[in-house]
């Protein structure tokens, strides 16, 4: 069995799926190290060293849970230990991502309301603000936002959620969805005032997928204390009381520990800042792009435009999926597909993790070219232009 889609006779797979995302190859060497012993003395000393970095990743000088898990169980951590069954939680629902949160809260029956968008903005502010400051009785204990939507490629500004849940005076607890931000947009944990933010490591961290996060104010930790959702697995208790010393309470993912470990490593030798800087001028790029191809991006603002990910909308008639097909058989380049309401309308263009301006330009190239291949109606100059913004910027 081949664990990998290159096709010798076309070179490197080009993955541009927001997540997982291109590994380097000094994560996958550090992946091929021998299991550790993770009760041992060595354990624990890399832990220690690790957990600071992983802080400074998050912007925060709390505690940063790692589990084995992904994005979905960080969702799962987040809601389980904060909150009780019936608690009324403000969601705004603008992707599939928001969307299959929401689905998790009700699961966990917690009171789900809902701020709808049309799947073309971000979060509404304004709405947050307003539905907080007439929840007089403080009976909504949370509000979870998304905030990079990687199914739109919308980004919502966290800060500025923030400051409507203090507009209002209101205490519910702010939980963040950064799964597909975190190492590649800015990201403030405690300056923003985020309570829970959750993260995994297969986008921006360059990382192979399988590890969850959640970093935790110190008002989200006294809210898990009187909170009664059952919770076992996930519950950041006994976790946090043995990563004090550098341990897990159940077998950690030694490996991807070290994967992560490079890969932190690597973020801060480049410089967080120039890391978000690099995001946003390959966004800049692609958008270029897609303008002169002609077609429409999903994020209708530009203002919210992602750093990560362009959603690029089909021209009436058709198929996203068929396009994508082409692409992949002719050049051997895997695009991110639509989600719910979005499938077969939009294809989606990650541009996020390890990712140099050349592989973005072939990238840019085979998008093209298989437009041409499949008869999808554009105009070309779509390389052009984006080569045009990269050798300038
Ligand atoms: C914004 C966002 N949230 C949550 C998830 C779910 O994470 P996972 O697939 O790692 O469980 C994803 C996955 O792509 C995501 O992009």
């Amino acid at each position: 069995m081949a664990y990998f889609t290159t096709r010798p006779e076309t070179g490197r797979h080009f993955l541009h799926i927001p997540g997982p995302t291109n590994v380097p190859d000094r994560v996958l060497r550090a992946l091929d190290n021998p299991p550790m012993d993770h009760r041992g003395p060595d354990f624990g000393v890399m832990m220690l060293q690790l957990f600071p970095k992983l802080q400074q990743l998050f912007q925060t000088t709390s505690p940063v849970i790692v589990y084995p898990g992904s994005g979905t169980g960080s969702w799962e951590a987040a809601l389980v230990n904060t909150l009780s069954p019936g608690d009324r939680v403000l969601f705004c629902r603008t992707g599939q991502f928001a969307a299959s949160w929401i689905e998790m809260a009700k699961k966990l029956q917690l009171n789900a309301e809902i701020i709808e968008t049309d799947w073309r903005h971000a979060a509404d502010i304004d709405a947050i603000g307003a539905a907080l400051a007439a929840d007089t009785a403080h009976s909504i204990k949370a509000v979870g936002v998304v905030h990079s939507e990687t199914s739109t490629g919308c980004v919502t500004d966290i800060a500025a959620v923030r400051a409507a849940i203090d507009a209002a005076r209101h205490p519910a607890l702010l939980l963040v969805d950064t799964v597909s931000g975190i190492g590649a947009l800015e990201y403030r944990h405690d300056e923003w005032g985020v309570d829970v933010t959750i993260a995994g490591s297969q986008k921006g961290m360059m990382m192979p997928p399988g590890l969850g996060f959640n970093a935790i104010s110190a008002k989200a930790l006294e809210a898990s204390k009187s909170s009664t959702m059952p919770r076992a697995y996930w519950h950041w208790q006994p976790m946090l009381a043995i990563n004090k010393n550098g341990y897990f309470p159940s077998t950690p993912a030694t490996n991807l520990l070290y994967a992560l470990d490079t890969g932190l490593d690597m973020l801060f030798a480049e410089g967080l800042e120039n890391v978000f800087a690099r995001h946003q001028r390959f966004a800049e790029a692609t958008r270029r792009a897609v303008a002169a191809w002609g077609l429409e991006t999903q994020c209708a603002d530009p203002r919210a435009a992602s750093g990560v990910v362009t959603a690029v909308r089909m021209p009436q008639g058709h198929s996203a999926d068929a396009l994508r097909r082409v692409i992949l058989e002719k050049f051997d380049l895997s695009l991110g597909n639509g989600l719910g309401v979005m499938t077969d309308k939009v294809f989606r263009i990650a541009h996020l993790g390890h990712l140099s301006a050349l592989q973005l330009v072939g990238v840019i190239g085979g998008v093209e070219m298989g437009m041409r291949a499949a008869g999808v109606p554009h105009r070309e100059g779509g390389v052009q232009a984006a080569m045009g913004y990269l050798s300038g910027n």
